[in-house]
């Protein structure tokens, strides 16, 4: 197993990673691997659970920044189901590394942006029904306001990154309206399996070299875990992967067993 991903066990490689763990050349690797984000959202639903001050995500930015995190990533919504204000403001303060706020074309937000000026600012859609961020921006459709806001996020010299699809028509546009990076979605690639996750995984590859082909930043994200990241990971140039739920999942339960010895022994 290479020494980036000693950590991963090699029974939880799948099909699909074994064919790209063994076709990739190690040096190219090793040359290109990508930076990771850890979006610590689900560290503040948590703390909105009980509308608490704890778990504070600000503490989770700084232990993610020791553990070798590239960026902390947070989404300010519109309903403030997670992460508040405050938070942005004091991540911006405390945060080392890259700061990647995800957002939606909302004038208030933007502009919270625009205010606040995190190193990165990932445009996504929003809808106040989904559970999580469900699909690609639709830029093509939302054209006037996605400009509106690229503009205004540049001109308060922010780095922007469109949240894709692996659509050519969605990509050919972003790099048209002055994006600087592409985010693309994994999330249809995480849910499928077999072949289909394969097709998937092609399309993002695909996807990938039309990102990088027109001058711009690749990332990904959206339902990476320690099952399925190698393959995306290694696509060609893959610049940033931010990833959340699965490494607050397993933060939860590697860290569980020592938080109830340490209750147990102020109880005994
Ligand atoms: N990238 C974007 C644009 C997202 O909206 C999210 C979810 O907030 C992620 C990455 C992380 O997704 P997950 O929590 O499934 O790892």
């Amino acid at each position: 197993m290479l020494t980036g991903h000693t950590m991963v066990n090699p029974s939880v490689c799948n099909r699909v990673q074994r064919q790209v763990c063994h076709t990739t050349p190690r040096l190219f690797y090793f040359l290109s691997m990508p930076e990771l984000g850890v979006n610590i959202d689900h560290v503040a639903t948590l703390r909105q659970a009980r509308k608490t001050n704890e778990p504070d995500p600000v503490a989770a930015a700084v232990l993610a920044e020791l553990g070798g995190a590239d960026a902390i990533t947070i989404h300010l919504r519109e309903d403030r189901r997670h992460v508040q204000d405050r938070d942005v403001r004091v991540l911006r303060e405390t945060v080392a590394i890259k700061l990647n706020l995800e957002l939606s074309v909302a004038d208030e937000i933007v502009g919270i942006a625009c205010h606040v000026k995190p190193d990165q600012a990932t445009i996504v859609p929003e809808r106040r029904e989904e559970v999580t961020t469900e699909g690609g921006l639709d830029v093509v459709t939302h054209r006037d306001a996605t400009a509106k806001s690229i503009q205004r996020l540049k001109a308060a010299g922010i780095s922007v990154s469109l949240f894709l699809d692996p659509d050519p028509r969605q990509i050919e546009l972003a790099k048209k309206m002055g994006a600087d990076a592409v985010e693309l979605h994994t999330g249809q690639y995480a849910l499928a399996r077999g072949a289909a996750q394969h097709e998937q995984l092609v399309a993002l590859t695909n996807a990938g070299k039309q990102v990088c082909d027109l001058g711009l930043h690749l990332h990904a994200g959206h339902g990476l875990n320690y099952h399925n990241v190698i393959p995306v990971a290694r696509i060609a140039k893959m610049h940033e992967l931010n990833i959340g739920h699965a490494i607050v999942a397993r933060a939860v339960l590697v860290g569980l067993d020592r938080a109830v010895r340490e209750m147990k022994q102020l109880v005994q």
